[in-house]
């Protein structure tokens, strides 16, 4: 089968693409290398042996994604290609909604005219702001976006739903992502923040090896065990199986279309305190921290209720926290 992966270098994407691989999919990728490199195809070959089709092309076109997607008989799409920092997306709002929105509806389009069905969307727990109750499921609403980031998945959501109604060919799954982190065994594929990371969980990394003087802790005095911000981590292997186990779903089932949504989570709830004190203890290293002020935007709490995932999508994490820890950390040391 081949499956049309875009941003298939990036850091889901390319942990999403060693387990096609490995499952004996046909990729193809289509990434512009907007937040990705190169180095990570020629990794993606190390680790599996197989070195997917790639198109360095910017979904924003068309024409070139038309093209590509002629080219191979597709069987579906998992579509990861998107901008992913909240604290950008408030500054930049338009290039936020410009790039988010419309490559998914180029994607649709294309889709649409090449008559390919099933696609798997990238989303993100981003889009139940803080939620009045947790663990949070799906059957959640939406409540007010955070960012334009944030926005941007409700609103892709909401296409991807509109869409389903209007064309009886297509299918969708759309993943409902918490925090992603952690690395592939191998230590060769990981995450490539830009510049000073925004994002937990590299920038413990970056202080572990040098970069970056000391981590901020921002805030400990929320209402939680021990101050610090709880968030659901979930290590980007598993996260990967997960688009696994949805694209197949998708290809394999006699219903046609299909809309569907689901957490991709742990279920667990951990503190920032939490992960670095993983982080210290798995790798044996003392890391310089202090706490300074909440974080514009930030959320108190939120993890995941997983059960539909794993009635439904048959899917559940499986490494723990320590496992991410230890995991970012080789790669970090891959990487400096
Ligand atoms: N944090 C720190 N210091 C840092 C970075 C983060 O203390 O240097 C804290 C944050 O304040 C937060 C926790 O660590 O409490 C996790 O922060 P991240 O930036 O790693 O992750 P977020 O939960 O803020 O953001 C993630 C994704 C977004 C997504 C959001 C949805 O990165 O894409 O979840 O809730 F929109």
């Amino acid at each position: 089968m081949n499956i049309l992966v875009t941003g298939g270098l990036g850091y889901i994407g390319s942990h999403t693409v060693v387990e096609l691989i490995e499952n004996n999919y046909e990729v193809i990728i289509i990434d512009n290398l907007s937040n990705s490199e190169l180095f990570i195809l020629d990794n993606i070959k190390k680790i599996t042996g197989v070195k997917p089709k790639f198109y360095n092309e910017d979904l924003l076109d068309l024409n070139k994604t038309n093209e590509v997607i002629n080219k191979h008989d597709i069987d579906g799409v998992i579509h990861f290609a998107a901008f992913k920092s909240v604290s950008e997306s408030i500054k930049y709002p338009l290039k936020y909604y410009r790039n988010n929105l419309l490559s998914l509806i180029n994607i649709l389009r294309s889709m649409d005219e090449n008559n390919i069905s099933n696609i798997v969307f990238s989303s993100s727990c981003t889009v139940y702001g803080q939620p009045d109750k947790l663990p949070v499921s799906e059957n959640a609403p939406f409540k007010k976006a955070e960012s334009p980031y944030s926005k941007s998945k409700q609103i892709s959501e909401q296409i991807i739903e509109d869409f389903v109604n209007s064309n009886d060919n297509i299918s969708s799954i759309s993943l409902r992502y918490f925090n992603p982190v952690g690395a592939h065994d191998s230590g060769m594929i990981g995450e490539l923040p830009i510049g000073i990371p925004d994002n937990l969980v590299p920038y413990i990394t970056q202080t572990a090896a040098g970069i970056r003087d000391e981590l901020s802790v921002f805030g400990n005095d929320y209402n939680t065990s021990d101050g610090t911000a709880i968030r659901d981590y979930i290590h980007v292997v598993d996260l990967a199986k997960a688009h696994l186990m949805a694209i197949k779903r998708l290809n394999n089932s006699k219903k046609k279309n299909i809309f569907e949504f689901f957490n991709v989570g742990k279920g667990t709830g951990f503190s920032v305190m939490d992960v670095i004190n993983s982080f210290e203890k798995i790798n044996n290293i003392k890391l310089k921290y202090s706490f300074k002020d909440r974080r514009d935007g930030d959320i108190e709490e939120i993890y995941s209720d997983v059960t539909k995932s794993k009635n439904i999508l048959k899917w559940q994490a499986e490494k723990n926290l320590d496992d991410m820890m230890s995991s970012a950390w080789k790669w970090q040391k891959y990487l400096k």
